[in-house]
């Protein structure tokens, strides 16, 4: 596309590097987030990407002791539900600004594994609090930014508690929740997909692991290609 104001350089002709894209995956425990996040780095690093690995709760030394403080099955004294959400924004806030801004701002593309989706997914849907409060705390924190595109990773519970099952590693604070949690946090991701269906693509991830990693090349292959023309 040629540049639409002359008098004004195009936007990418200097040294500032064009923004990297965000992308996120999203879904309950064990659906295959972590597992297929490599494959998206991989994906990317392929096609000469510099790509930033990164996850929520977390993904900065200080976010990662707030995802301790979040995730500790031991610690006795209960969570209040809304200390669990300002705490979920703390670290995010740290990690948008040591992290992924930067990252985005000199041009490396961000694969994070879990974002605010899941916020609405698990303090929204699994704990109940007002989604309104966290749309007020998604724009205090964010200022505007969001992923480009996330993958959400869906499959019925029963089969991802297995999947977990087999992975045998001890349950944290949230996998050690109820059935009704896990289908209300399911429940609450696909209605995000719904309202943001060019956002959020969901992918099957019932699937045997090359059949997931396959869709999800497919919509990666499409949306990268697109942003790249
Ligand atoms: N398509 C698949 N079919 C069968 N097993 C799978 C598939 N994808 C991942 N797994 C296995 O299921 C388990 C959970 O996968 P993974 O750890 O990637 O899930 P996750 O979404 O990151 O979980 P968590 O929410 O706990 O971080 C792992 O043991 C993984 O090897
Ligand atoms: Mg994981």
């Amino acid at each position: 596309m040629g540049n639409k104001h002359p008098e004004r350089p195009a936007r990418n002709a200097g040294n500032t590097p064009e923004r990297g894209r965000f992308i996120t995956l999203e879904g309950s425990e064990g659906v295959g987030k972590s597992t297929n996040l490599a494959r998206v780095v991989a994906w990317l690093e392929a096609r000469g990407l510099e790509v930033v690995q990164t996850r929520e709760p977390g993904g900065t030394p200080r976010a990662e002791a707030i995802r301790r403080l979040l995730l500790d099955p031991d610690e006795p004294e209960p969570l209040d539900d809304d200390a669990e959400l300002l705490l979920v924004f703390a670290a995010r806030a740290q990690h948008l600004a040591r992290v992924i801004r930067p990252a985005l701002e000199r041009g490396a593309w961000v694969v994070c594994d879990r974002f605010t989706d899941a916020t609405f997914a698990y303090q929204g849907g699994g704990r109940g609090l007002n989604s309104a409060r966290i749309t007020e705390l998604e724009a205090f924190v964010q200022q505007g930014l969001a992923p480009d595109l996330t993958l959400l990773l869906d499959m019925p519970m029963g089969a991802a508690q297995q999947r977990l099952e087999q992975r045998g590693e001890r349950r944290d604070r949230f996998e050690q929740e109820r059935a009704e949690f896990f289908e209300s946090v399911r429940q609450a991701y696909l209605a995000r997909a719904a309202q943001a269906p060019e956002r959020i693509t969901i992918i099957d991830a019932s699937l045997t692991r090359e059949a997931v990693g396959e869709q999800i090349e497919a919509v990666l292959e499409a949306r990268v290609t697109a942003w790249r023309s």
